[in-house]
């Protein structure tokens, strides 16, 4: 259950990949006049017509602080973040919005009496000299990009004001996340979405990693609800703040062509790795979840199959005819 329904909730980064649709699921449950949605990009309009949202640069301490003080805001989800790839290409603009955007929010939070921030972490905070199997809730962080630097000082950020100011940080160490509504934007494990999308477009896709490429993944139902579930969990349950390792898939890029075969037979995958297949290499390939199943109740919904069935359903019916490339399975 949600801690409270009187929650005045502010999400940055709300056009993002995970942002429209944590947006959408916190208006349905919180209501739509409850939830201001903020990007610097002009919102979608599924979230301008569904309630408030305002143009927000969240490096921007100023403008940050006029929204939460007008909307009166007690809890933020800060997703606004550069994700892996385009922080190795514009690394200073990655730690400005990614450092800089978070220490903003976690200033303001605790100085305007915010009770709870979200900031997620990522798979990314882990480098080459994690364990790659099973990689534990505590091991060696050692990124090799510079977002998973700041994704790891983002979680000490949080601990120090958990700890030092009493402020309710919480986060998870998302792992590559796969969707059909909002495109991912920059990151590494963007090919397990576009996949879909050229598949049914175009029947063949060029992957930018090797097919024996494994990475943890998760499907964005199962995203939202980890979410939801850990920002409800009861604080005195938790034992870390943000940094959670969750796991829901994990897969081969060639094991993901060869589930989407199944369905369109057809479909040809080829692969062309480019600098983004260090990246990949750097992370896990499976996670040690049990913190989060211990404390707090996490359990994935979604198999490999299922996903795969499901996102073929959803893109193949708003791309229109190209749901008749689907073959039975
Ligand atoms: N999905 C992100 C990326 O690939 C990792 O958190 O950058």
């Amino acid at each position: 259950m949600p801690a409270s329904q009187n929650e005045r909730i502010l999400v940055t980064g709300a056009c993002g990949q995970i942002g429209v649709e944590l947006t959408l699921a916190l208006r349905e449950r919180y209501g739509n006049d409850n939830v201001v949605a903020t990007d610097i990009r002009p919102l979608p309009a599924g979230i301008v017509s569904s309630g408030p949202g305002e143009r927000l640069d969240v490096t921007q301490r100023e403008a940050l602080t006029s929204v939460i003080e007008r909307h009166r805001i007690s809890v933020i989800y800060h997703m606004a973040a550069i994700l892996s790839a385009t922080g190795e290409e514009k690394p200073r603009l990655a730690w400005n919005v990614n450092i800089g955007g978070l220490h903003n929010v976690l200033e303001t939070a605790r100085e305007l009496g915010v009770t709870r921030v979200y900031h997620p972490s990522s798979i990314a905070a882990f480098g080459p000299e994690s364990p790659k199997e099973d990689t534990p809730q505590e091991t060696v962080l050692r990124p090799t990009t510079l977002y998973g630097i700041t994704k790891v000082t983002g979680e000490l950020l949080g601990m120090y004001y958990s700890r030092r100011f009493g402020l309710d940080v919480r986060g998870i160490r998302y792992p590559g996340v796969i969707s059909s509504e909002t495109l991912p934007g920059g990151g590494t494990t963007d090919y397990a979405v576009e996949i879909f999308y050229e598949a049914l477009r175009r029947g063949r896709y060029s992957c930018f990693v090797r097919a024996d490429t494994v990475l943890p993944m998760i499907y964005m139902p199962d995203c939202i609800r980890a979410t939801l579930m850990l920002m409800d969990a009861p604080r005195v349950r938790l034992r870390h703040a943000a940094e959670y390792n969750v796991a829901a898939l994990s897969f081969s890029a060639g094991e993901l062509a060869a589930e989407i075969r199944r369905r369109i037979p057809d479909f040809v995958c080829e692969y062309r790795p480019d600098f983004r297949q260090q990246i990949a290499d750097s992370w896990p390939r499976t996670i040690d979840d049990r913190a989060a199943r211990e404390e707090w109740g996490w359990a994935p919904q979604y198999d490999l199959a299922a996903m795969v069935e499901d996102m073929l359903e959803k893109l193949s019916s708003r791309l229109g005819s190209a749901s008749s490339t689907l073959g039975p399975l």
